[in-house]
């Protein structure tokens, strides 16, 4: 028997029935439906609706409930009520009688959803930010042994060349992006962590519930200070969606570059077997399938976005049907993006470096070009100029198939009669990196103390 069943007098169709159903997804939500069911008896009874045996009663009945869908998950998978709200109700009728009727005294669905998934996005959201720390302590891991043998690997622009980094400082990018990454989770749990329980349908309750009691019990912080607002709001879903999106995008980038550094063409790295696998058909090839997955799933946490974007634009006011729809999008959203997080560590543990092959890449014989143009730049020659010059040295290096540090002193000077002998010095890649020993460039000493700084802070 359906919730609402006494208004109609013929059953829904089976089609409708199928249609309109959430419990197949919802019953996600029941543990939550289950706590915020006890609080909501307590608040009631607090109201004087329920006596303390009354509320004794029903406590003692939802905790039963709680310990068997803990103890079976898939307890709701065959059941056929409507929606996880409908489950709980109907088992609580069968343990407690007409008691059980009582619970949603002052509830509607809609506020008791909102309630239910708030409560499951600040959960949800706790293991992702948990996730993603320990993605960034093993790239931070990563980060110090490939410190310790200062491995360089070109810096790219374009995808060429540009100047050579080292392979840490690549990996702190990385912890940078996540970081942002947590910042934005803490904000949207900020927002998440908001009672609506005692909005009602939509006008609010018209009993007397402490609402902030029954919140904090619940572990919010606050309680929506609109009931119309309070039902139709899904602003948390988004902003979580939204934060999930920015996260996978920036694993997608990581994979990307993993991706493309793996390959025979750059070779600077080699992906573990247990992470990688092989062609049915040409016996030699070792795939990236988990780097290119998290690549790739990162397009279904984009359509996610899209989805609850469009789900709530050009709502009415409050409650609407369509608002079922917001589930599946952030439970898809937290799913793809909590294994592609846990994919990391294996990954990014697993990594065999060639430490040579990095170093002869970033040992590009065009590559000091910047540094040449500074070096005539500490002669005195403004540095447009000094540009200018550099690129005509360029040039003659490769007519000469050579590189910058090997072309001949005279025909440096050809060109340039300022430069002397001591620019060589100036060209070795420990010579450009010492030069960036700016706070956030990538010498030896700025990307020691980033390394210092996030191992102190992440822990572990
Ligand atoms: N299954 C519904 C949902 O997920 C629960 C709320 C139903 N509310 C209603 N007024 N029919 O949104």
């Amino acid at each position: 028997m359906s919730l609402w069943g006494g208004r109609f007098a013929d059953q829904p169709s089976a089609l409708f029935k199928r249609f309109n159903d959430s419990l197949p997804f919802d019953r996600r939500l029941v543990e939550h439906d289950i706590t915020a069911s006890i609080a909501w008896a307590e608040a009631i009874a607090d109201a004087g609706v329920l006596t303390a045996a009354e509320l004794g009663t029903l406590t003692e009945a939802l905790q039963t409930l709680l310990s068997r869908v803990r103890a079976s998950p898939d307890l709701l998978a065959s059941a056929a009520d409507e929606d996880v709200h409908s489950w709980v109700e109907r088992e609580l009728v069968a343990l407690t009688g007409d008691l059980g009727k009582k619970l949603h005294t002052g509830r509607s669905r809609n506020d008791q959803v909102a309630t239910d998934l708030r409560l499951w996005t600040a959960q949800a959201i706790d293991g992702l930010i948990h996730l993603l720390r320990v993605a960034q302590r093993s790239l931070v891991s990563f980060a110090q042994r490939e410190l310790a043998h200062k491995t360089v690997i070109p810096g790219y622009t374009h995808l060429q060349r540009g100047q050579p980094v080292l392979l840490a400082h690549w990996a702190m990018a990385y912890v940078q992006m996540l970081d942002r990454d947590a910042e934005r989770f803490v904000d949207a749990l900020r927002r998440t962590q908001v009672s609506p329980l005692g909005s009602g349908a939509l006008a609010g309750t018209a009993y007397a519930i402490d609402r902030l009691a029954l919140a904090k019990r619940l572990g919010f912080d606050a309680i929506t200070p609109n009931s119309l607002d309070a039902v139709a709001d899904r602003d948390f879903v988004f902003e979580s969606i939204s934060a999930c999106t920015l996260c996978v995008i920036h694993l997608s980038r990581l994979a990307e570059d993993l991706i493309l550094y793996s390959s025979s063409e750059f070779g600077f790295v080699h992906m573990d077997d247990s992470v990688t696998s092989g062609s049915s058909l040409m016996p030699q090839k070792k795939n990236p399938d988990a780097m290119e997955l998290i690549r790739g799933k990162s397009a279904r946490t984009l359509g996610n976005l899209v989805t609850i974007a469009t789900l709530i634009k050009g709502l009415p006011l409050a409650y609407n049907k369509d608002l079922q729809e917001d589930k599946e999008p952030l439970f898809d959203a937290v799913d793809h993006l909590a294994i592609s997080l846990q994919m990391v560590p294996p990954c990014i543990d697993g990594i065999t470096i060639d430490r040579a092959r990095c170093r002869a890449a970033a040992d590009d014989g065009l590559i000091p070009a910047t540094d040449l143009a500074d070096y005539l730049v500490r002669k005195g020659i403004p540095f447009r100029d000094a540009h200018h010059i550099c690129g005509r040295l360029v040039r003659r290096a490769i007519e000469l198939r050579t590189t910058l540090i090997a072309l001949p002193i005279q025909e440096m000077q050809s060109i340039e009669p300022r430069i002397a002998t001591d620019v060589y010095d100036h060209l070795t890649i420990e010579a450009m990196l010492a030069k960036r020993a700016i706070p956030g460039g990538t010498g030896l000493a700025p990307v020691a103390n980033a390394i210092e700084e996030a191992a102190r802070r992440l822990g572990g």
